[in-house]
C-alpha cells in the first residue's frame, strides 16, 4: 500500500466509524514548499512554490437525517473533532480552528453567491502541522473542492484558492496571502508554479531533471506565528501607505532609496526584504529550469540572510542549520528558510547527486542541536483533484 492508499483507508475508516455509512467520493489537495518569493504574496508580488506529495484527503457521503453539514477531523484530537451546522443558515464561528476552516469555506462560498448542499465529510492528512508546508491550505482547498463538486458548483482552481484564503483570513484569523492556496489548487505535476499574486496568473516552471527539491525539517514547530505573521503584514502595508502605493510590489526601488531615511528602521528593514525578494523570483525560476546551481546557491543564500536579518523570521538554530547545509553543498545547490518562518523547514534545491552532501550538513548540525533536523526529497505533484478510491 502506498502513502495515498494508506491515507484513503484511514479516512474511509474514520467516515464509517463517525457515521456508520460508506463515503461515496474522495478529494485531495497537496501541501507545498515555497522555493522563492517569501512574504511577498500579500505584497502582491510573484512567488514560486511547488506542491509536494503530502496531502489532505476529504471523504464525502450523503447527509444524515438532519440534512445538515457534518464534519469529522481525524487528526485534531478527541475533544472537538466533530462539527455540525446548517449550511443554508448564516455561518457562525465554531469552537476550533479546523471547524472554522470548514465553516469559513461555506461562509466564503455564500459570499460568492453559492449554496453548499448538506453532506457528511471526514478529513485526514499527512502534511505535517506547523512545519511551514501549508497543512492549513491543503485542508481548506480540499474542503472547498469537496463542497464545490458535491454542490455542483464546478469552481476553478483560482476560485477554490480564494475561498480557502477567505476562510483563513476571516474565520480563522490569519492574514495569510494567496500563495499556499494557489499552490495547493493550481500546481502542475513535475513543475514549480510561478504565480502573480495580484492577477493570479500562473506559469508552470519545469524543474531541471538534474535537480531535486529537498525539505529539511528543523523539528522546531512554530509558535506565536499568527500574531507575528499578522504584524509583518501590517508593517509592509504601513510602508506601502507611507509611499502612497497600493502594495510594495508597486514601490519603485529608486523611490524607496530616496525616501527610506524617513522610515522607522524596522519598517525600512521589512521593505528592504520585500523589494530584494521581488527581484530574486525570476532569476530563481530561470536557474531552476536551466539547472544553474551556482545561481541557486547565491540567490537562496541572499534570500535566507534577508529573511533572517531584515524580515526577522528565522531563529539562531535555523541559521546554523542553513549555514551547515550551505557549506556542505558548495555550488551544487542552494538552501534557505521556507514558509512563514519562526520554525518549520528549510528548502534545498540541489543536484540529485548532492543528496549525500545535504545529509552530511544536517549530521554536522545535529551533533550539537537540541532538536535534530531531518531531510526528505519530494516529488512535485499536481494540485487539488477528485481521486478514485477503489
Ligand atoms: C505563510 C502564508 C503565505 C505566505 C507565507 C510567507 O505560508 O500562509 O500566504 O505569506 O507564509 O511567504
Amino acid at each position: 500500500m502506498d502513502r495515498r492508499d494508506r491515507l484513503i483507508a484511514r479516512v474511509r475508516e474514520g467516515f464509517r466509524h463517525a457515521y456508520g455509512a460508506e463515503p461515496t467520493d474522495f478529494f485531495a489537495a497537496p501541501g507545498r514548499v515555497n522555493l522563492i518569493g517569501e512574504h511577498v504574496d500579500y505584497n502582491d508580488g510573484f512567488v514560486l512554490p511547488c506542491a509536494i506529495d503530502r496531502e489532505t484527503i476529504v471523504a464525502l457521503g450523503p447527509p444524515g437525517d438532519a440534512a445538515c453539514f457534518e464534519a469529522v477531523a481525524l487528526d485534531m484530537g478527541e475533544a472537538d473533532a466533530r462539527d455540525s451546522f446548517d449550511p443554508a443558515a448564516p455561518i457562525t464561528l465554531g469552537a476550533s480552528d479546523w471547524q472554522n476552516h470548514v465553516r469559513g469555506v461555506v461562509g466564503a462560498l455564500a459570499r460568492h453567491g453559492h449554496r453548499v448542499e448538506p453532506a457528511r465529510i471526514a478529513i485526514a492528512g499527512d502534511v505535517p502541522i506547523g512545519a511551514g508546508l501549508s497543512s492549513s491550505a491543503a485542508f481548506g482547498v480540499a474542503v472547498a473542492l469537496a463542497m464545490s463538486e458535491h454542490s455542483g458548483l464546478g469552481l476553478d482552481a483560482a476560485t477554490l484558492a480564494r475561498v480557502a484564503q477567505i476562510a483563513e483570513n476571516d474565520f480563522v484569523g490569519c492574514a495569510c496571502g494567496i500563495m499556499d492556496q494557489m499552490a495547493s489548487a493550481a500546481s502542475v505535476e513535475g513543475h514549480a508554479l510561478l504565480l502573480d499574486c495580484r492577477s493570479l496568473e500562473t506559469v508552470p516552471v519545469p524543474i531541471h531533471p538534474g535537480l531535486e527539491v529537498t525539505v529539511i525539517d528543523t523539528g522546531i514547530r512554530r509558535s506565536l506565528t499568527e500574531s507575528a505573521f499578522n504584524q509583518r503584514r501590517a508593517e509592509c502595508e504601513a510602508v506601502a501607505a507611507h509611499f502612497g502605493v497600493r502594495a510594495l510590489r508597486d514601490l519603485d526601488p529608486a523611490a524607496f532609496a530616496e525616501g527610506e531615511s524617513d522610515l522607522d528602521p524596522v519598517l525600512r528593514a521589512r521593505a528592504r526584504h520585500v523589494l530584494g525578494e521581488l527581484r530574486r523570483v525570476e532569476p530563481v525560476a530561470a536557474a531552476l529550469a536551466g539547472g544553474d546551481t551556482a545561481a541557486l546557491a547565491a540567490l537562496l543564500h541572499e534570500a535566507h540572510v534577508s529573511l533572517s536579518q531584515d524580515f526577522d523570521v528565522s531563529l539562531p538554530a535555523i541559521d546554523r542549520l542553513a549555514a551547515s547545509v550551505r557549506a556542505a553543498l558548495g555550488q551544487r545547490g542552494g538552501v534557505r528558510l521556507t514558509g512563514a518562518g519562526f520554525g518549520g523547514c528549510l528548502v534545498a534545491v540541489a543536484r540529485c547527486e548532492a543528496r549525500g552532501a545535504i545529509e552530511a550538513g544536517i549530521a554536522c548540525y545535529n551533533e550539537t542541536a537540541a532538536i535534530p533536523a531531518s531531510a526528505e526529497t519530494f516529488a512535485p505533484v499536481a494540485g487539488a483533484a477528485r481521486i478514485a478510491a477503489s
